[in-house]
This record gives structure tokens, sequence and C-alpha cells, in this order.
């Protein structure tokens, strides 16, 4: 159980080899498909966050069962189609992706049920989700037609759908793709920006009639998911933060190994390098139907850059990060085109610059995007919000700040990297509970 508050002190560097725990997005996939197939599906190596624990949850709800037989492995007992109705809400916590996710499978089943989760959860928008599952005839209820709990009524008569998502998101993708399997005839889902797509690699894995083209998905419904054999690779997005870390840091150099390389994920990378970090990346393999390879990043001078907009969909979870990058960066980078940050786990934009102007850095917020001033973090306290990806940000920060930087509201860490002290500790970084 992670604590509310910690300290990180200030300076010092880091090196060592790590690896990463298994990837946030397709653990839940891992576990969502393998609840879906005909049979018995192993998974290896799968995330053990809070948000997954929570998908888990979910799928034993409604009959599914898990046999673990280490604390990241286990069997699923997948009922193909014959999930169960679930008798109570079902509470998926702090996670978009379980919830929108979900959504969608249940809807795919006809199976009614409300979703749930904590404060954090509640402010995210689920329109995006309950728009085209209503085109495709469910009856879907919102509170203030836009935010959990999502009460999912009736799906009966569900129809094929021909979508083009609005805004580039993988859990609006996703949550279409779920319920198209299970619908008759043929579904088109189309990105206008492509975002990650885990889904539409497991799923053919599993079996799954779904034919990739450019940015359109075609979906035909009715096929019975069979059973596989998953390992997960290691989090980009965790890693990222030790990537950053290695990159600010005086001395030393780290290595990730074993993790997810999928180039709709790989934004962050392509934006440190352009900064002018040093990244290699080593022993470049496939696991499963996903890339994978060794990172090693080095101490760099980095430089103040205009971040791409394209680059926002696949660096998306990474800008927290990021952004402490941007602060210890000669000059000024500027980001646009990244509204969808406001719709976090905090509204990314406003906490980020809130905390950095906090510790002494020029933060202008716009709608979309901030520039952020290179400078020096000063010591000083922040206040995460419930954001895992922000509190860990801000520890990352510690290696450049003059003293001691105190976080706030940090027990979310759990969510994604439940061992991100551990690992962070290893590698020289100094922090200590409240
Ligand atoms: C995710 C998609 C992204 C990302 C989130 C995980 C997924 O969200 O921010 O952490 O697993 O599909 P959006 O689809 O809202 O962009």
């Amino acid at each position: 159980m992670l604590r509310e508050k910690f300290f990180a002190k200030g300076g010092g560097g880091i090196t060592g080899e790590i690896v990463m725990p298994g990837d946030k997005s397709i653990s839940h996939r891992a576990v969502m498909c393998g609840s879906l197939a005909k049979g018995v599906s192993r998974v290896a190596n799968c995330l053990m966050g809070d948000d997954v624990k929570a998908t888990i949850k979910a799928f034993e709800a409604m009959g599914v069962k898990f046999e673990f037989d280490s604390p990241s492995s286990f069997l699923i007992k997948g009922r193909g189609c014959r999930l169960e109705q679930p008798r109570e809400i079902i509470n998926l916590q702090n996670s978009g992706t379980s919830i929108r996710l979900i959504t969608g499978i249940l809807v795919g089943l006809n199976l009614s049920a409300i979703l749930d989760g904590d404060e954090s959860l509640r402010k995210r928008p689920m329109k995006r989700v309950a728009v085209p599952l209503r085109n495709m005839g469910a009856a879907i209820s919102l509170r203030n037609d836009n935010f959990p709990p999502i009460d999912i009524l009736n799906s009966s008569g569900l129809q094929a759908i021909e979508y083009t998502l609005p805004v580039a998101s993988a859990q609006v993708k996703s949550s279409v793709i779920f319920a198209s399997l299970f619908v008759e005839g043929t579904s088109v889902v189309r990105e206008m920006i492509r975002t990650r797509d885990h889904t539409e690699r497991m799923l053919a894995q599993f079996g799954a009639d779904l034919r990739v083209e450019d940015k359109e998905i075609k979906i035909r419904g009715g096929k019975e998911l069979r059973p596989v054999d998953i390992e997960i690779p290691g989090d980009l997005s965790s890693a990222a933060f030790f990537i950053v870390a290695a990159i600010i840091s005086q001395s030393g150099g780290v290595k990730i190994k074993g993790v997810g390389l999928n180039p709709t994920r790989d934004g962050a990378i392509t934006i440190l390098r352009e900064m002018g970090a040093r990244i290699d990346i080593e022993n470049e393999r496939v696991l499963g139907n996903e890339p994978v390879a060794d990172i090693v990043a080095f101490p760099s001078v980095l430089n103040g850059v205009v971040i791409d907009k394209n680059l926002v969909a696949s660096a998306i979870d990474e800008f927290p990060i990021l952004f402490i990058a941007a602060a210890c960066a000669r000059g000024d980078t500027h980001l646009r085109g990244a509204e969808e940050l406001r719709h976090k786990e905090s509204n990314r934009l406003v906490t980020m610059a809130k905390n950095l102007r906090k510790l002494g850095i020029s933060v202008e917020l716009f709608e979309d995007g901030l520039t952020i001033s290179g400078g020096n973090f000063k010591s000083g306290e922040i206040d995460s919000e419930r954001d895992h990806r922000v509190a860990m940000a801000f520890a990352i920060a510690s290696l450049r700040a003059e003293g001691v930087i105190t976080i706030n509201n940090a027990a979310e860490i759990s969510t994604s990297f439940p061992n991100f002290f551990d690992v962070a500790e290893t590698l020289g970084l100094r922090l200590s509970w409240a």
C-alpha cells in the first residue's frame, strides 16, 4: 500500500539495469480477451496495479475464474460469450481504460450493468463511448449525459456501425471494436489520427475476424475467440520516467530491458531525441504480436523544441514526464494540439502548470497545451491531485532540484506502477515517506 505523501531529495545521478512491470494497456486487454475466449488462456508478466486489478474483479463478477501461479501470471478460464449478468455495481475505481472498454463489451453481450468509479473517474467524459454505442442501438444513461455512473440498460438488437472517431482515443476505438465482435455484419471504425493499436493486435491473436488498413479497422462480428498464451512486454509509459531520469541526471545511465516499443506508443522517444537526448534501442524483437526492445538512456543536454502535433497521440501518457524534461532543457518547449490532456486522471495541463510554477519554472498555459521555459527547480511542495503520472514525474524532477520536493496525494502511483519506489531507489533516487 503506497502512502499519500513522500519526499524526493534533490540532486544526484542514477545508474542501473531494470525491468518494468507489464504494460497497462496490454494487461487490461489480455484480461478482457482471455475472459471472452472460449477456453483457458495464460497471461504472464501482467501488471498487477490497481487499474488492472479492477478489470480482473469486473470479470470475476461476471463469472470468469482466474488462477494465479505467481503474483503476475495466471490462467483465465474464459467463458466465450457467456458471461454472467453482474449482480452488483461494478466499481472500476481510477481506471478509464477499464470503464470504457468494459462498457463496449457489456453492450456487445447485451448485459445490463451499472459501472462506476472513484472521484477522479467520475469527472472523466463517457459520452465519447456512449455516442457510438447508442448509434449501434444500446440504451445507456450517464450522469449529466457525460459522466459515470454508466447505466447500461438494454442492448438488444444491436447493429453493426460505421464510425469515424471524433477524438483520438484508443479507449473509444476499442470500446466500439469490442461491441462489434458480437454483432452480425461488418463494423468499420476509422481514426483521423492513429492511436495505440493493442486491441487490434491482440484480437487478431485471439482469432477475431478483424482487418486493419491504414486508419480503418473492419470487424466482422460473430466469430468465437480462441484462447491464447500471452506474455506482456514492459510498460513504455512507466519506462519513460526512468528514461527521463537518466537523461536529466548528472551522471550514470539506465538500461531498461524488455520494453514494449509499439510504434503507436513511442512518440516520447522521438520527442526526447529531438530535444537532444541520447537514447539507444537494442535487442529489438517481437513478443506475441508486439515489438519489444531494451532501451538505454544517458545524461544529455536538452534543448527546447516545438512538439509536432502529430506526435501527441503516440506520447499522450508521457507528457507529465516530458514536461519535466522540458523544464530541464535550454530554451522554450511548445506543446499545442493536446487538449486531451485535460481529460486524464487529472487535468494534466493545469496540474502540471501549477506544480511546475510552484517549483520556480515559467509556464504559459493554453487551452490545448503549454509553453515551458527551461530553468532550475527550487525545493517546494506539489499536489499531484491523485494523478499517478504527475506524482512520479515530480519524483524524477528531484534529480535536478536544489533541495527536497514534497509530493502530496501520491497513493495512486499504485494504479500503474506499484513498485515504482523500489525501482527508483535501486537506481539511486532518494525517496522517503512522510
Ligand atoms: C489507453 C488509451 C489512452 C491512454 C490511457 C490508456 C488505452 O486514453 O491515455 O492511459 O489503454 O486504451 P485515451 O483513449 O482516452 O486517449
